[in-house]
């Protein structure tokens, strides 16, 4: 069966869990490929198998180069510290994991590799588990269907997540904006919010050299931090640093993945690629809270 097919027979053994973007409604999978809501809103899959359930299109800063360095710096190994935090997070959390599948949301899921990566983690520990990614950026979920056919992949804004109340065991929140609302709406109660936050030093070696005396060469994420502790209460917050080996070809996807360097100078970016960073810090706050009610 070819990825697009797969993913669709995914979307369709799962269409309960699916809210009309529109209208709130329940929503079925009907046989011409798409999802269509009690109110007959229509939402067609792609061939290559994700959804788009945006209302409204928007253009997104993060394109398809972006994610391309993404995902080749994710399946260098940049991130892989993180990931294991994460996916022991969820196997030791208090969730009730004797249930067959447990439901996982990322929420800005961009190309996908990094919620993949976390299944698979899961899986070696004999955790089934659906996931499902969301962006605003078509661009990152074209990719991550492209690539993967082993979860759900949707083009949709985390302001509005088009599923149902209570249907997740664990959100994702890499990297991404937040909307604690919408999590706590379709959390399971118990459920886990893992948020992962850049910290102080994180990628500090990059803004040595792209932003020395300006204001954004130092970084602070206290509000982030204080902003979820205030809308769903830490229980727990891991902070993980670590040194990332790089070579000449992947600090330019470095430079090409990360949001830091849209406004940077040109020739600042020229300075950095000359000066053969070998190694660079990563440094992130993995902050997680839990639907009480
Ligand atoms: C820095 S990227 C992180 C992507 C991915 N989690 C990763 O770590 O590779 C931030 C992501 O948030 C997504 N995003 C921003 N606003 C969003 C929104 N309102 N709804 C869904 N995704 C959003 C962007 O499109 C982008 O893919």
């Amino acid at each position: 069966m070819k990825k697009g097919e797969l993913t669709k027979k995914l979307i369709e053994s799962n269409s309960s869990l699916f809210m009309c973007p529109l209208c709130g409604k329940g929503m079925s999978f009907i046989k011409t490929n798409s999802l269509l809501c009690q109110n007959k809103h229509n939402f067609d899959i792609s061939k290559d198998g994700y959804i788009n359930l945006l209302v409204k299109q928007v253009r997104s800063d993060y394109n398809k180069k972006l994610f391309k360095s993404r995902k080749i710096m994710i399946q260098s190994g940049f991130f892989d510290p993180m990931l294991r935090v994460i996916s022991d997070l969820i196997i030791e959390g208090n969730l009730n994991i004797s249930i067959s599948k447990i439901n996982i949301l990322d929420a800005g899921c961009g190309e996908g590799s990094h919620l993949i990566n976390i299944i698979s983690n899961l899986e070696k520990r004999n955790i089934c588990s659906l996931g499902i990614g969301i962006d605003i950026s078509k661009e990152g979920i074209h990719a991550a269907s492209k690539q993967y056919a082993n979860a759900i992949w949707c083009v949709a804004d985390l302001s509005k997540i088009p599923f149902q109340n209570n249907q997740f065991d664990i959100i994702l929140n890499i990297l991404s904006p937040a909307n604690y609302s919408e999590f706590e709406r379709v959390l399971k109660t118990g459920g886990l919010l893992i948020k992962v936050i850049p910290s102080m030093k994180y990628l500090i070696e990059l803004r040595d050299v792209l932003f020395e005396g300006t204001s954004k060469h130092t970084y602070s994420n206290d509000r982030v931090i204080n902003h979820f502790d205030d809308n769903f209460g830490i229980v727990n917050n891991q902070q993980i640093i670590y040194k990332a080996c790089l070579n000449n070809e992947n600090i330019e996807h470095l430079i090409n993945m990360t949001p830091l360097t849209w406004n940077a100078d040109r020739e600042k970016i020229a300075e950095l690629i000359n000066k053969d960073i070998k190694r660079i810090t990563v440094a992130f706050d993995v902050v997680v809270g839990q639907k009480r009610r």
